[in-house]
């Protein structure tokens, strides 16, 4: 597996300690910057490049870091076919995954420590979507909602 990592100055750290931990567990990581820590940065930048390597197919799953995952996420979130959300525990990390085919995972890295970020990773990029029917419903009707708000933009 294949996974796109990016961050703001907020999560410059991490994604430095996170891509030499995925590299361990032996996944192949593409580094989409920042490449050193600007405090001017704007983590939209990093978002719609980790985004659209993950919807290109390019990497089957995307880490995000920001000061605190949200505007990662929100960022993320506008590509179609990505799927970002926040997790700083590790039961929404697996289960976002396992229900709802999360394939964008941001966290902050004001808000957890590393260790903890580690943990969320590796059950995150171990977890695979089920595909039950009621998930795939769900699913479809997010690609729904996705559809009908793109012609109207
Ligand atoms: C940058 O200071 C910070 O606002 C950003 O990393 C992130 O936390 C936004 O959600």
């Amino acid at each position: 597996m294949k996974v796109a990592v990016g961050a703001d100055h907020g999560g410059f750290l991490f994604k430095q300690a996170l891509l030499s931990y995925m590299t361990l567990l032996g996944y192949q990581t593409v580094d989409l910057g920042a490449y050193n820590e600007e405090p001017l940065d704007d983590y939209p930048d990093f978002a719609r490049a980790v985004a659209v390597t993950v919807r290109s197919g390019e990497a089957q799953r995307g880490i995000l870091v920001c000061g605190s995952g949200v505007g990662a996420s929100i960022a993320a979130s506008k590509i179609p076919g990505i799927r970002a959300a926040v997790c700083h525990d590790t039961y929404s990390a697996h289960q976002g995954v396992e229900h709802d085919d999360m394939n964008v995972l941001c966290m902050g890295e004001r808000v957890i420590g590393l260790e903890l970020a580690k943990e969320i990773v590796t059950v995150y990029l171990g977890a695979i979507f089920s595909g039950e029917d009621r998930h795939m419903r769900r699913l479809q009707k997010i690609g729904a909602i996705e559809r009908e708000f793109l012609k109207s933009s």
